[in-house]
């Protein structure tokens, strides 16, 4: 297994490329299941989750090229239904194949995904709105057996108790999109990741208004053709470079971004003091010596992402004063508050709260990485801890960040791989 070592104390300067949307374009690659013909995506970042998606993919008899940051997938005419425990237990967004499944082939086994650090991930919200479209669901054996005769659109309320879920708007709103008649998804999930894929969708030949509202409509249609499409940029990678140009007090200018998908973060650093300035497609991001703290809450887009309260809670470490940092979307996604302790940082859960007292400086320490966006809440304190930081189980970073070693090494940070 991998681990990274970073010598903390230099200050992050120069440009940074962001990658393509992790959570776009696995969602994009299970709705290729949908068309009758060969889809080409672009702007695909080179992620494990990505070739876990790829596997899955092959399985079902979808034929899967990939050429640097290109995919090319052609469904094969009978498409397999079976996706098996072994590779849908590795990744959650594997679960998405179950609505383009039962759409298209009228039956789906998937089996169900896997637990994670970060607490709780039920289904109930996928199956309720599966259901409502009229598919018979029993869940044995570890796998979701779902099957339909016809799919018939319905009026869905997609609301949880933490409000709507991303993925279950997506696998929704991809088995509506062969169902017959209207779909209306109420309390639909607004995320930018949505709205890349009813895009996506809509080339395809679907009938989808509302995507980035919490309404949105589909109306059925018989049947859908492969399409090229481009996945917009990752905005938690955004953030997750943003933060560390904060953290280090330095100077970057992140392109092929869409500043807007990150207002939430830039709106929180901006008031601890941060510079920041956007651009059509660019932010620039200066620390500054002195930052003010900030208290944080994460919510459903447009609020504060759950997938960056970890990299601020980092930030927020080293900021004089204190900080509170309320998680509301995963209550128990704290895993990492332990190891940034090791580090020095002075923090004290209440709840779903951390509540920080910002100390001058973090020390290096060895850490245990427990999930992707605590991996990298551990990098960013590496960069700016005295001393050196060796961070263990990098395998979680590599499901979500590409070429994360080159991006910041570029940037000037003391940073490398190598083997535990
Ligand atoms: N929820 C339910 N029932 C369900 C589904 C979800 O109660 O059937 C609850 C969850 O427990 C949670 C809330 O709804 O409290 C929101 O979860 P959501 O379903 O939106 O999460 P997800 O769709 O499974 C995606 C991202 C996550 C990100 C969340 C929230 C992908 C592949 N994953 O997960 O990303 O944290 O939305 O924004 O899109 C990551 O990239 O590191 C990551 C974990």
């Amino acid at each position: 297994m991998d681990k990274i070592t970073i010598e903390g104390g230099r200050r992050l300067r120069g440009d940074v490329e962001i990658s393509g949307a992790k959570n776009s374009v696995l969602p994009i690659l299970a709705a290729t299941l949908l068309a009758e013909g060969e889809s080409v995506i672009e702007n695909v970042p080179d992620l494990r989750d990505v070739s876990t998606m790829i596997k899955i993919l092959r399985t079902l008899r979808v034929h899967v090229a990939r050429e640097k940051d290109k995919i090319y997938v052609k469904p094969a005419r009978s498409l397999k239904h079976v996706a098996p425990y072994k590779l849908v237990s590795t990744m959650r967004a594997s679960f998405c194949v179950l609505g383009p499944l039962v759409s298209r082939l009228g039956k789906a086994e998937v089996s169900i995904p896997g637990g994670c650090v970060i607490g709780a991930r039920p289904i109930d919200l996928h199956l309720k709105g599966l259901k409502a479209l009229g598919a018979q669901i029993t869940i044995k054996h570890g796998y979701v057996n779902v099957s339909a005769h016809t799919l018939k659109g319905a009026d869905i309320f997609l609301g949880g108790t933490c409000g709507s879920s991303v993925l279950a708007t997506m696998n929704i709103m991809m088995a509506a999109t062969l169902a017959r008649g209207r779909t209306r998804i109420e309390n639909a999930a607004c995320e930018p990741e949505v709205v890349d894929l009813a895009h996506f969708l809509t080339k395809m030949g679907a009938h989808i208004k509302g995507a980035g509202s919490h309404l949105i409509e589909i109306q059925g249609v018989k049947k859908l053709k492969g399409v090229h499409h481009t996945v917009v940029p990752d905005r938690i990678e955004t953030g997750t470079y943003m933060i560390a140009a904060a953290i280090t007090r330095g100077d970057v200018m992140l392109h092929n971004v869409v500043p807007e998908h990150n207002n939430a973060l830039i709106d929180k650093l901006t008031r601890s003091g941060i510079a920041i300035k956007k651009y059509k497609n660019k932010i620039h991001v200066q620390g500054k010596q002195r930052l003010h703290p900030i208290d944080v809450t994460t919510l459903p887009y447009p609020g504060f992402p759950t997938d960056l309260q970890a990299q601020i809670t980092s930030l927020m470490c080293i900021t004089p004063g204190i900080s509170v940092i309320t998680e509301k979307i995963y209550p128990d996604r704290f895993i990492h508050i332990s190891e940034l302790s090791r580090m020095g940082a002075r923090v004290f859960l209440e709840g779903a709260s951390a509540i920080i007292t910002g100390v001058k400086k973090l020390s290096g320490a060895p850490v245990m990485a427990s999930d992707l966006r605590a991996s990298a809440a551990l990098i960013l304190a590496g960069l700016v801890a005295e001393g050196c930081t060796e961070v263990y189980r990098v395998y979680h970073l590599d499901r979500g960040y590409e070429r994360l070693e080159e991006k910041l090494s570029a940037l000037g940070a003391h940073i490398r791989r190598e083997k535990e």
